[in-house]
């Protein structure tokens, strides 16, 4: 079950969700035609261990590098590597600290340069979903207001919400107990209190849901081959109401 964060384990979780901030700040400017997902790696680690913190990614379940960069129809999950990235391409940046034995997690997805105006309108929509999920990180809500609340921002903009990966409670670990859908129904679920501590994580595609994993055993791609955006913010919920903890 969840645990409720003491002050000072939230203080740590501050400090994780700063750092992973700056990381995603430094990686926004970054991102460009004829950069390397690599390079995006590259200097997300040496971000994260100058401020003496840890990614939390490498080593997970076999996972081999800090940061995730999933690219156009790439859900979740893509691996840094000698990928060139091109003007008119979307790409979602994920990445994980650990600061003093607690852990930020989020993701951002960039337009590069010039992109259709559909794919700037799915950027736009999974960020709402996003903050409209925030908005329900309440005390005395229930989980599923927080993935009711996103799966109708997304739904009813004409966009759909990948089923088959979730946001999910994080502290000690970076993925705990309760998991977070990005679906699911009003009232239901565990009751959020003071102290609780969410990763929330829209994933929205602009056809089907459905999603696939590459021969590399981790990139998540869509079904159909279309476009599919990610952002994602740890939170806390303080003193009842939400505090965003991967925001600066
Ligand atoms: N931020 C992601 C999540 O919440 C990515 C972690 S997957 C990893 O699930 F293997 F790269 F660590
Ligand atoms: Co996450």
């Amino acid at each position: 079950m969840i645990t409720l964060k003491s002050p000072s384990e939230l203080a740590r979780m501050r400090e994780a969700g700063r750092i992973v901030a700056i990381v995603l700040d430094l990686l926004r400017e970054k991102i460009a035609p004829g950069v390397t997902t690599g390079e995006l790696d590259i200097l997300a680690e040496e971000t994260i261990r100058k401020y003496g913190a840890v990614p939390s990614f490498k080593g997970y379940r076999g996972y081999p590098a800090a940061l995730c960069v999933s690219i156009n129809e790439e859900v979740v999950h893509g691996i840094p590597g000698a990928r060139v990235i091109q003007e008119g391409d979307i790409v979602s940046v994920d990445v994980g600290t650990i600061y003093k034995g607690f852990q930020g997690d989020a993701a951002i997805t960039v337009a590069v340069g010039e992109v259709s105006p559909q794919a700037r309108r799915l950027l736009e929509v999974t960020a709402g979903a996003l903050e409209a999920g925030i908005a329900q990180c309440v005390a005395g809500n229930r989980l599923g207001d927080i993935s009711a609340a996103i799966q109708s921002y997304a739904e009813s903009r004409g966009f759909s919400v990948i089923r088959e990966y979730t946001g999910h409670g994080i502290g000690q670990q970076m993925h705990e107990d309760p998991q977070v859908p990005n679906f699911g129904e009003p009232g239901r679920g565990v009751i959020l209190k003071s102290g609780m501590t969410f990763a929330l994580e829209p994933m929205v595609a602009m056809g089907t849901w459905h999603t696939r994993v590459l021969d590399d055993g981790w990139t998540v791609v869509t079904l159909d081959g279309q476009l599919s955006a990610h952002f994602e913010h740890t939170i806390a919920v303080t003193d009842g109401q939400p505090e965003i903890l991967t925001r600066l």
